[in-house]
């Protein structure tokens, strides 16, 4: 969870405004930012997939493990000595951490935003404590939990049934009782009971990453469950026109489209956009929420092509997008060289053999190959090579 997280804070942008990341002289803690490469282009998709599928699926496992250790929770005396005080601190932050990373995220997953600041900041933080508090962890425990392990064979447990399972023997962990009652569930019953709920879950979820027949049992999906509507504009949105405030006037005839780059600057109407060389790229849409859509074929104008309009023929800059949308967030959003280079990066005006739809971001789009999906920005008006937000 921490590594696909940090790499879909790499993925992010994080030198972007408005979602800055604000760490003052991060320093080493800083080595997984790098330029987030087009190639492969399903590469964002398989992340962030990964990332929520892999969250949800965990955590009939986390509920488990919180049961399994919660005796520890009522322990008295609550503190014996310093370094217990700071074993226990170390589980708070542990357990306080896991807790919010998985409170959050699956807030978020579920369009739940009621978070006191914003989720990207909370959540990223969050994930450092819990990983600090995890890495303390394991450096402790890893005697015990090998103890444990070598204690019983996983092939033996799964073939004793109830009427043979014993009770741990006594020991000093404080988690096996003095005077246990007799047992109601095998150990196999209980991790059967946790493997069916992660298997549930995963069947309920995966579809809205991966796609396919799955996608129609995606019921925990609210974005990415079956395919909304029909024809060439039938596939997942996150945000619709109207959602956003977009106006019909902002995208009808009088639309423009604004492409400078230094003090070079030419105004085009749609027309003009789709009389220049109009290429094609198959790319799904990947929400930094987990769900994408399957590959849709789009057509439009290629962003080096833009470039070259005003002037910059070799090795375009990165370039800010913006768009009629006049509130609320990812209305622009800065594109690096190295996307803007990518020839299947395109200004796209057309999906699936006909016009994009307003609520796909009609009169223009932006699509990247392996580029999270709020950086796809819709409804362009205005492309700034070199330019910054
Ligand atoms: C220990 C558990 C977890 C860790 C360490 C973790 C870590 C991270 C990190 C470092 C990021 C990137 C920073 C950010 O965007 O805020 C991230 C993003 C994200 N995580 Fe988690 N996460 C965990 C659990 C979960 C769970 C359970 C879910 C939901 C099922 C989830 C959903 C998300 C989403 C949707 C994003 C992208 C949000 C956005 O960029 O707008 N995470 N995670």
């Amino acid at each position: 969870m921490f590594v696909t997280g940090l790499l879909s804070y790499a993925a992010y942008n994080p030198d972007l405004s408005p979602v800055n990341d604000q760490t003052p002289d991060k320093g080493i803690l800083g080595f997984y930012l790098f330029s987030w490469p087009t190639h492969p282009y399903w590469l964002y998709r398989l992340l962030q997939g990964v990332h929520v599928t892999l969250g949800v699926v965990l955590i009939p496992i986390l509920l488990a493990k919180l049961w399994s250790v919660v005796p520890k929770l009522f322990s008295w005396p609550p503190v014996r000595s310093v370094s217990h005080a700071l074993e226990r601190l170390s589980v708070l932050l542990l357990v306080g951490g896991v807790l919010f990373e998985f409170i959050t995220g699956i807030l978020n997953i579920q369009l739940h935003y009621i978070f006191p600041g914003s989720f990207y900041t909370l959540h990223f933080y969050g994930a450092w404590v819990f990983i600090g508090a995890f890495v303390v962890h394991i450096a402790f425990r890893i005697p015990t939990m090998v103890r444990a392990l070598r204690s019983r064979r996983m092939r033996t447990e799964l073939r004793t049934p109830l009427e043979r399972t014993e009770p741990e023997p006594a020991d000093d962990t404080g988690l096996v009782s003095p005077r246990p009652a007799p047992p109601t569930m095998s150990r196999r019953g209980a991790l059967g009971m946790v493997g069916l709920g992660s298997a549930t879950l995963l069947v309920v979820t995966a579809g809205q990453s991966i796609g396919g027949p799955l996608r129609r049992v995606a019921l925990l999906a609210p974005h990415g469950g079956p395919n909304p509507g029909s024809g060439p504009g039938g596939f997942q949105i996150n945000k619709t026109a109207a959602d956003v405030g977009i106006q019909a006037r902002d995208i009808g005839p009088d639309w423009r489209l604004t492409v400078r780059a230094g003090n070079r600057q030419i105004v085009l109407t749609r027309a003009q956009v789709l009389a220049l060389p109009q290429h094609g790229a198959s790319l799904p849409i990947a929400c930094v929420e987990g769900w994408s859509t399957d590959n849709q074929d789009w057509s439009g104008v290629r962003l080096a092509d833009l470039a070259a309009l005003v002037g910059l023929h070799t090795s375009p800059p990165g370039v800010a997008v913006e768009s009629v949308q006049r509130g609320g967030a990812f209305r622009s959003t800065v594109l690096r060289d190295n996307q803007v280079r990518d020839s299947r990066s395109l200004l796209a005006l057309r999906v699936n053999g006909a016009d994009l739809t307003p609520d796909h971001g009609y009169p223009a789009r932006i699509i990247v190959p392996a580029n999270p999906g709020v950086h796809n920005t819709k409804w362009v008006t205005r492309l700034t090579f070199g330019g910054t937000l």
